[in-house]
């Protein structure tokens, strides 16, 4: 099994669409069909982190209609261009890919109805979970789809991976609540998440930017000082 992308900053075009956009995964985790379960409306502001070839990205597009944005989000300059590309050739005005860092994504606070957050949960830093947190509307959804913890052809080594319970329990943590969830083709679960009604968003966020790193006054002290 090849190794994840997460710690290289980024996927190649080459690899992404050779692991991504495949005939195969269009039948087995079919787009059209997912968003019709979990529903979105005409409208809506969509964010998706790590939007990678626009798999789930552009159909989301195609949903929301005109007058609704999907911002297609990823720290790879290629992939962004492509999506500018996709969105060109297959006429979705709603699909505005964006180009981020991972401790930056350049889109106000609270911008998001519905954010996603595909196949990339198991390697997503602290830092992009605190901006993924930062763009949740109070009243937006959060959509995670991940690999089953169990062997599979492909996908993250299992060390990475959360089962259901792992990843709702690590959700509760930062104020995020399971609502709904549900299987997608044979190796990924999906599912839903609100806040809980208390909000402390604000707080939430500070908290998983502190985790992210060191408090400044312990990067200022010399490796000779921290020692003693
Ligand atoms: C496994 S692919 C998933 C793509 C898409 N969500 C899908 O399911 O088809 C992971 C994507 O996340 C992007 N990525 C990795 N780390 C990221 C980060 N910190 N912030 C935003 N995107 C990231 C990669 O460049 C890649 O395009």
């Amino acid at each position: 099994m090849r190794p994840s992308r997460f710690d290289e900053g980024g996927w190649s075009l080459a690899d992404a669409l050779e692991r991504l956009e495949g005939p195969h995964r269009y039948r087995h985790q079919s787009p059209r069909r997912w968003w019709a379960t979990v529903g979105l409306a005409r409208g809506e502001r969509v964010v998706e982190i790590g939007a990678g070839t626009g798999f789930f990205a552009a159909e989301a597009a195609r949903r929301v209609g005109p007058r609704g944005r999907v911002y297609a989000v990823d720290i790879s300059e290629p992939l962004v261009e492509y999506l500018w590309e996709r969105r060109r050739r297959e006429r979705i005005p709603a699909l505005f890919p964006v180009l981020s860092t991972s401790d930056r994504v350049p889109l106000p606070s609270g911008v998001a109805t519905t954010e996603l957050w595909a196949n990339v949960y198991h390697g997503l830093p602290r830092a992009t979970i605190a901006e993924g947190l930062r763009l949740l509307a109070p009243r937006g959804r959060l959509l995670v789809i991940e690999w089953k913890k169990v062997p599979t052809p492909g996908g993250p080594p299992l060390a990475r991976r959360k089962t259901l319970d792992e990843l709702t329990r690590e959700l509760a943590r930062i104020g995020l609540h399971r609502r709904r969830d549900g299987p997608l083709g044979e190796f990924h679960y999906w599912a839903v998440f609100r806040r809980a009604p208390s909000g402390g968003q604000r707080r939430r966020v500070r908290a998983v930017r502190r985790e992210a790193s060191p408090p400044s006054r312990l990067r200022r002290l010399s490796p000779r000082r921290r020692a003693a």
